[in-house]
């Protein structure tokens, strides 16, 4: 059986439903602080929060557990640098927690979600993964200090762990059944399409004076059913004995946020107003991901790898979304 934690939320809800796809029995840990719990339709649900051992315990008690998937945390970069002790809390200790119960059950197989926000700053473009890290900020801080753990018990204990470092998550279930929706949204994808239904309006452009052929920025987006096929054949790397290893997962393509604005506008058939304005610090020109190794090591393709394909699955989703807002 396989522990989800952060299951109700946008990326851990598809994989879980991906895992039990294909045959695996699944648990879900979230506190629903910013899941939904009528995303987690397969596999069974326990509302615990991971800064609680005890809770955590008995979830290890009561489950079969084999491997863990661990999603939760929280995922605002800017509320991350204001903010920086519940950040520090949630996405360090509480792992901490999580690992500690795990290496009490002997249970020694991790999937993590990373972020390429470990990188900080790119030097070159694609960023491979042995490209220097230098986050800046303390969500990518955070999630760098968990790989340093990580490796740590590796060698220490014996735990084996697939570091996956995500791009820009973006679209939906193609079946409609699962999607993006997060409370607040900050992701430009889910931006653009509440432009396009008029909930807000218009989408802001931050810089258009970027070195990037049309001035914005560039951005590498990863369909979530590419992302959940990723964790699947990394669970199954990690059974089949692969050392501890970490990979970036990415489309391999950059889109700018004009091209993205405009495919929307094509996808959706709707009036989009862009708004043109300063850049935000922080944001470097071009964040592309070099996802050689997955595909290598893993024999990861990603299928949804074209724009149109990211923007209408997230549209489908998107304009039947009401209860969320
Ligand atoms: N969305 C992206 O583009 C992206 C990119 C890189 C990495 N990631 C990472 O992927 C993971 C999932 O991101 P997401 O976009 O699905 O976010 P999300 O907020 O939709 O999902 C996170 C889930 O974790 C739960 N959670 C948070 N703290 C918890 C706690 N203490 N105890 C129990 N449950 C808790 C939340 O309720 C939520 O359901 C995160 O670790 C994030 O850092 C996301």
């Amino acid at each position: 059986m396989i522990l989800v934690t952060g299951g109700a939320g946008y990326i851990g809800s598809h994989i879980n439903k991906e895992l039990n796809k294909q045959g695996y029995e699944t648990v879900v840990i979230d506190n629903l602080s910013y899941g939904h719990e009528d995303f987690v339709k397969w596999g069974a649900l326990e509302r615990v929060d991971l800064s609680n051992s005890r809770e955590i315990r008995k979830v290890f008690q009561n489950y079969p557990i084999d491997a863990v998937m661990h999603f939760a945390a929280f995922t605002y970069v800017g509320e991350s640098v204001e903010d920086p002790q519940k950040y520090y809390l949630n996405n360090l200790r509480n792992t901490l927690n999580l690992l500690e119960v795990m290496l009490e059950f002997e249970v020694k197989k991790l999937v993590f979600s990373s972020t390429c926000a470990t990188y900080g700053d790119p030097l070159e473009i694609p960023i491979t993964e042995d490209h220097p890290q230098n986050p800046i900020s303390p969500y990518g801080r955070g999630k760098f200090m968990v790989e340093q753990v990580l490796r740590d018990y590796s060698q220490a204990y014996g735990l084996k762990y697939a570091s996956l470092r995500y791009f820009n998550a973006a679209g939906a279930d193609p079946d409609g059944e699962l999607g993006e929706s997060h409370q607040p949204e900050t992701h430009l994808i889910p931006l653009i399409l509440d432009a396009a239904l008029g909930r807000r309006e218009d989408i802001k452009i931050f810089g258009t004076d970027y070195p990037t052929p049309d001035g914005t920025c560039i951005r590498d987006y990863i369909h979530v059913t590419d992302l959940a096929d990723a964790h699947i054949k990394a669970l199954e790397y990690l059974e089949n004995s692969g050392k501890s290893e970490v990979f970036n997962l990415g489309n391999g393509n950059g889109f700018s946020v004009r091209e993205v604005i405009e495919e929307a506008r094509k996808v959706t058939g709707r009036k989009i107003t862009a708004v043109e304005t300063d850049r935000r610090p922080g944001d470097p020109p071009i964040l592309i991901g070099s996802s050689k190794k997955a595909r290598e090591i893993l024999k990861w393709e990603p299928k949804f790898d074209d724009l149109s394909q990211i923007i209408s699955t997230a549209w489908e989703w998107h304009k039947n979304l009401k209860k969320y807002e």
